[in-house]
C-alpha cells in the first residue's frame, strides 16, 4: 500500500525522509546514491494511459509518486470540473498494484488557500498558449503550467512522465521547465489506445454507447492524414478528405460532431504548416454531443 499523503506536511514529511535533493538530475543522484524520484501527475479516474505512465516511472526510478488532483484553476466555468470523474478508492487500488510509493492527495483547500484569483501564476508563451486547444480552452494552459509549477516545488521530483495523448500540454511543460530552469526531466510517453484504436482518456467515460462506437473515427482521420502525407498528397487535400470522412462516418452514426480542428502542425514549435515537413504532429478535436475529446499522431521520419 503507497503512503498516502492528503496533506502539504505529510507530503514534506515522506519527501524529507526519501534525502533525495532537487538540485540532483536523475543521473547524479543515481551516481550519489540518493534515490531518484519518479512523478505521475494525474487528476485521477485511472486508466491503463496513466498505469504506463507509472509503468514507465517504476523501470527507472527508485521511488515512484502519483498525484490525484483535480485542478480547478485550469477548467472554464462551462467545463465539466464538478462532474469530472472522482475515483479515488479505486485508483488507489490500481496504483497499489502497480507498486506505487507515495500518492499526494491533497486538499483544494491547501492548493488553493487564497483562492483561485489574484494569485501569481503561469502564462506559457505564444503560440502554444492560444492555438489549438488554447482557441478553445482559453485559460487551460495557464491553469496546467501553474499547477504543475506548484506540484513540483512541492514533490522536487527527478523525472515527470507525461502521456503524448495531450501533446501541447506535454510541449508546455517542456517549455516550463526549459524557460524557468526547472531541474526536472520530462518524459514523454506513447499514447496507449483501445483495441480500435480510440485514445484512452478519463473522458471517455461519458461516451455512450453510440458515442463509443463512433469515437475511433478520430484515430482513423488522424492516420488517414498521415497515409497522405505518404503517398505525396498536397495537405490540404489530406486535410479535407480526412474531416469528409469524418462527416460522413457521423451521418452514417446519425450522432452530432463538432469537429473543431483538424490540423497539421510542426512537432516541436506547433506552427501549422501548410506542406508535410518532418517532424510533424496532425491534431484533431471533435466534440461527440457534449463530449470533447482531443487525439494526435506525431510523425518524426
Ligand atoms: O493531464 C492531466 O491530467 C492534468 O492536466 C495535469 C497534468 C495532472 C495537471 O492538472
Amino acid at each position: 500500500m503507497p503512503y498516502i499523503a492528503d496533506s502539504l506536511s505529510k507530503l514534506k514529511e515522506w519527501r524529507v525522509a526519501l534525502n533525495s535533493p532537487w538540485l540532483h538530475d536523475g543521473q547524479d543522484a543515481a551516481a550519489g546514491g540518493v534515490p531518484t524520484l519518479g512523478f505521475v501527475p494525474t487528476m485521477g479516474a485511472l486508466h491503463d494511459g496513466h498505469l504506463e505512465l507509472v509503468r514507465r516511472a517504476r523501470a527507472s526510478c527508485d521511488k515512484v509518486l502519483v498525484s490525484i488532483f483535480v485542478n480547478p484553476y485550469q477548467f472554464a466555468p462551462t467545463e465539466d470540473f464538478s462532474k469530472y470523474p472522482r475515483t479515488f478508492e479505486r485508483d488507489l487500488a490500481l496504483l497499489t498494484e502497480a507498486g506505487v510509493d507515495c500518492v499526494f492527495y491533497p486538499s483544494e483547500a491547501e492548493m488553493y488557500p487564497h483562492g483561485r484569483d489574484g494569485i501569481v501564476s503561469v502564462l506559457p508563451p505564444s503560440p502554444l498558449n492560444d492555438t489549438l486547444e488554447g482557441a478553445f480552452r482559453p485559460t487551460f494552459f495557464r491553469g496546467v503550467a501553474t499547477i504543475v509549477l506548484k506540484l513540483f516545488t512541492l514533490v522536487q521530483p527527478h523525472r515527470a512522465y507525461f502521456g503524448e495523448k495531450d501533446y501541447q500540454q506535454l510541449l508546455v511543460i517542456e517549455a516550463l521547465c526549459r524557460d524557468l530552469n526547472l531541474p526536472v526531466e520530462i518524459v514523454p510517453v506513447q499514447t496507449v489506445r483501445e483495441a480500435d484504436g480510440l485514445a484512452m482518456s478519463s473522458r471517455n467515460a461519458y461516451l455512450d454507447v453510440e458515442k463509443r462506437q463512433l469515437a475511433p473515427v478520430l484515430h482513423t482521420s488522424l492516420l488517414s492524414v498521415v497515409e497522405a502525407s505518404l503517398a505525396g498528397v498536397e495537405l490540404a487535400d489530406a486535410l479535407q478528405s480526412a474531416k469528409k470522412r469524418l462527416g460522413d462516418e457521423a451521418r452514417a452514426a446519425e450522432l452530432e460532431v463538432e469537429l473543431q480542428y483538424l490540423s497539421v502542425c510542426h512537432a516541436t514549435t506547433l506552427e501549422p504548416l501548410d506542406r508535410f515537413v518532418l517532424p510533424f504532429v496532425v491534431l484533431v478535436a471533435a466534440k461527440l454531443g457534449e463530449v470533447r475529446l482531443i487525439d494526435n499522431v506525431v510523425v518524426r521520419g
